[in-house]
């Protein structure tokens, strides 16, 4: 993986993504308490066997700024949602989770993908899926990943809208990422928040979803 690339993006964020990560809750951006379980919608790390809604938000989070995103975007919607998770889940030592990231990314360059938990048996109903994930090393992060590739044929043809959290770089590698493992999906304009704009993400998504033109499911 890129370790040129790491430099800026540590030196920008040293403080403040290194406190983020180095926990499982982030002091600056501090993630909801409630989790996936909590609620009817999500199927956390299961089978989702398909479509009873018009959208589907899946995320994959590590320190929880990118499920916020994801709740907020299924409780304005009211729509289904469910966590791709790791099948082996990532160490809390930040160093450690660095490492194995950045492997993981290197082998999934070699089209090796590490192993997840979630899996969904159809997509026919869903006007659009939302995929949601932290931006790792420039890269759409491992897990979202593994999900696309194990799910492309199922996905070829639907409406993906891609939607991540960073420190600060940009969405525009991991879309590549993403149209490389679905070529087939149609994607819509995607959303990021980054450290700087998490804060307006109450605005920030409403505004997204009206303009990809996703409303409040009737149920
Ligand atoms: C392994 C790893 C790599 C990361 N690489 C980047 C990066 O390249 N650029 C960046 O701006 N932020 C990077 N970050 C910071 C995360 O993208 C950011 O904190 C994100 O909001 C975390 O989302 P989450 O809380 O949903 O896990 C990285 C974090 C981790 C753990």
């Amino acid at each position: 993986m890129k370790k040129l690339f790491l430099i800026p993006w540590m030196l920008l964020t040293t403080l403040a993504v290194t406190t983020a990560c180095g926990e499982p809750h982030p002091s600056s951006n501090e993630p909801e308490q409630t989790r996936p379980e909590d609620d009817g919608n999500d199927e956390e790390g299961g089978n989702v066997n398909g479509a009873d809604g018009r959208y589907l938000v899946l995320y994959c989070s590590r320190t929880g700024n990118t499920e916020r995103m994801a709740r907020t975007i299924q409780s304005t919607l009211d729509c289904e949602m469910a966590e791709v998770e790791p099948a082996v889940p990532y160490d809390t030592d930040y160093n450690a989770m660095l490492d194995r990231a950045q492997t993981e990314l290197e082998a999934i360059a070699q089209g090796d993908f590490p192993a997840i938990t979630t899996s969904v048996e159809s997509f026919d109903n869903y006007d659009i899926i939302f995929v949601g994930y932290p931006i790792w090393f420039g890269h759409m992060a491992s897990p979202m990943q593994a999900f696309l590739h194990d799910h492309a044929a199922l996905l070829a043809g639907k409406r993906i809208a891609l939607f991540a959290s960073s420190g600060s770089s940009g969405i525009g590698t991991s879309e590549r990422d993403a149209a490389a493992l679905v070529p087939e999906a149609l994607f819509e304009e995607s959303l990021l928040l980054t450290s700087g704009s998490l804060g307006s993400m109450a605005t920030r998504i409403p505004a997204w979803l009206e303009e990809l033109g996703a409303g409040r499911e009737e149920h």
